[in-house]
């Protein structure tokens, strides 16, 4: 048999195969400067949300979160009654328990800001699955997200920067921006119909964005989650509107009384609800399950505590769980990721700037 002939290839000469690696470097390079952001400073990439996070928090907070910089940590684990597992594989649903590491915090990158700087606080949660996967999920109080696309988000943020001379936001900057976006209206209006709890115990954390679930024979459904407390609702007081900070002792003498439990709810959608939206609820009529009950027993200081080299990334899923196509999914997670890298490497440098900020800010 003869073999086929291959053509003479003629080698490179020495400058063209210079100039071809130098093309190929500069292909990376723009890649990489596309990506930051560097070629379209217009374009909203997660360094640009950070910086402006960090300049809306007016001075530095090295080693704190960007947003939700003020909380705790908390421990715990979670009692699956086995009936999740209808809707998802995930092994977290079949019944029997899985550790937990959680975070309560107020939104916000300033991390001794007082309790009562936003009408918002914050559950996030990492449950370790005996099979290795995790479910990282970051929860707010309220059911809805103020804005639909992280543009409208960036904006927002925009608009609640503090103003240099009173320290406050401009309310008629504010109030430009939700005229702007009418979609901030159910936001807004359910936050004016529901007073913050008088504890992080007695309040309810959603997931708001939507995700889909997919159970053993493959059938994929979307569902939102809440953790509803078993603690009674109470308003918050006028005493504690008056408090810095009020959250964290109370949620500690509350545990020296026991555990605090929280019932984890599944809402399933109907064929044509809004599954890429967090700015609308779906009807109150769609099926709920209670999949078990969260037990929170006790917690740890976020400066030295389990939760505090944690991204909350709320794409970390287990098999039977994925994201939606929900916007805010995508630029959450680039931009956890991005506080989480500029966070950890301030504390890598600098292992005492925890102390020396919470030394200067709890008085
Ligand atoms: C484009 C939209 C959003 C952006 C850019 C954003 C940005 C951030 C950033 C930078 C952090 C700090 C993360 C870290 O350092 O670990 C954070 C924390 C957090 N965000 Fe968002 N966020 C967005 C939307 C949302 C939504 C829709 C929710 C509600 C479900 C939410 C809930 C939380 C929670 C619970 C935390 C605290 C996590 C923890 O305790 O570590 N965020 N956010």
């Amino acid at each position: 048999m003869t073999k086929p002939s291959v053509p003479n290839a003629e080698p490179l000469c020495v400058p063209c195969r210079l100039a071809a690696i130098g093309a190929v470097v500069a292909v990376l390079a723009g890649g990489f400067a596309y990506t930051a952001g560097w070629l379209t400073p217009a374009r909203l990439t997660a360094p640009r949300f950070i910086n402006t996070f960090e300049a809306v928090a007016g001075q530095p907070h090295p080693g704190y979160r960007r947003n939700h910089a003020k909380g705790l940590c908390v421990e715990g684990y979670f009692d699956s009654n086995g009936d999740g597992a209808v809707l998802s594989r995930a092994t977290v649903f079949a019944a029997g328990r899985t550790p937990v590491t959680g975070r309560f915090a107020v939104p916000g990158g300033n991390p001794s800001a007082p309790d009562t700087s936003s009408p918002v606080r914050s559950m996030a949660l990492l449950f370790q699955l005996q099979n290795g996967e995790q479910w990282r999920t970051g929860m707010n109080s309220t059911p809805v997200f103020a804005v639909h696309t992280p543009e409208q988000f960036y904006q927002q943020l925009l608009a609640a920067k503090p103003d240099t001379a009173t320290g406050k936001p401009d309310p008629a900057r504010l109030k430009a921006f939700y005229a702007a976006n009418p979609e901030t209206k159910p936001f807004l209006s359910w936050v004016k119909a529901h007073p913050p709890s008088s504890s992080l115990a007695n309040g309810a954390y959603y997931s708001i964005n939507a995700f889909l679930f997919t159970d053993r024979t493959g059938n994929t459904r979307a569902v939102r989650w809440a953790m509803v407390p078993e603690t009674p609702y109470a308003p918050i007081s006028d005493a504690q509107k008056a408090e810095k900070n009020f959250l964290e002792a109370d949620l500690n003498n509350r545990l020296q009384s026991g555990p605090l439990r929280w019932h984890l709810i599944l809402t399933v959608a109907q064929p044509g609800d809004p599954i890429d939206d967090a700015t609308m609820q779906w009807p109150d009529d769609r099926q709920h399950i209670d999949a078990g009950t969260l037990v929170i027993d006790h917690t740890t200081s976020q400066e030295d505590g389990t939760c505090r080299d944690v991204n909350f990334d709320p794409t970390i899923l287990p098999t039977g769980i994925r994201p939606s196509n929900d916007p805010l999914l995508a630029a959450r997670s680039a931009a956890y990721a991005l506080s989480y890298k500029r966070r950890t490497r301030e504390e890598a440098l600098h292992p005492a700037i925890h102390q020396t900020q919470t030394n200067g800010s709890r008085s």
